[in-house]
């Protein structure tokens, strides 16, 4: 199974925060959207998944989305998963070789820390942001880790888009 981080940054490096305030972030979110009808499925955490929902944009039609929670236990329509390991099992098993990490930041480290990640890619928007939630290798301890530049666009609106491979030792 490939697993492809998909994230949201600002400039000076942060994993962004979405707000209503935050509309640069469309274009972005336009190119989520495509990818998660290419894959036909994405996993996204129990936060994330609520925002969504609070926004009008729970309803992905047919695309399947595995979102991870410890503490929800059922929810019609959307497959809930208690891990990452879970999530991609279930996956498997329909026949995806593909999925899309949707976020947010919790549950890109629980697949970062587990070294599941093959590929990132990063929308760096035009915007700063003070104290905020970061992508982490490893929560406990510094670690570096270089990744190989496979590509990168402009998705428009000062939108730049870039695509990494995480090579595994
Ligand atoms: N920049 C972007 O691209 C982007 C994308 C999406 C979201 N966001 C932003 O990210 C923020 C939300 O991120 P967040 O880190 O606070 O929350 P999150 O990752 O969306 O959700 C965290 C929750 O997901 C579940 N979860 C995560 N990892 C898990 C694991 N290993 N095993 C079991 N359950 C796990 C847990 O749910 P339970 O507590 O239910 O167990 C956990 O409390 C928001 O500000 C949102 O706007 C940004």
């Amino acid at each position: 199974m490939k697993i492809i981080l998909w994230a949201t940054l600002v400039a000076n490096g942060n994993f962004a925060q979405i707000s209503a305030e935050n509309s640069s972030h469309r274009e972005a979110f336009g190119d989520f959207l495509a990818r998660a009808q290419a894959t036909g499925n994405f996993i996204v955490g129990r936060k994330t998944f609520e925002e969504l929902a609070t926004s009008g944009g729970g309803n992905m039609g047919e695309i399947d989305m595995v979102l991870v929670s410890q503490t929800i236990e059922e929810i019609p329509g959307v497959k809930v998963v208690s891990s990452p390991k879970e999530a991609l099992t279930y996956l498997q098993a329909k026949g995806y070789t593909t999925t899309l990490l949707a976020g947010g930041a919790a549950l890109h480290n629980a697949f970062l820390g587990q070294g599941l990640v093959d590929e990132l890619i990063f929308n760096v928007v035009p915007a700063l942001e003070g104290k905020g939630l970061n992508l982490l290798l490893d929560q406990d301890r510094y670690q570096y880790q270089e990744v190989k530049l496979l590509g990168f666009q402009s998705l428009g609106n000062d939108i730049v888009q870039l695509h990494y491979a995480v090579e595994h030792a």
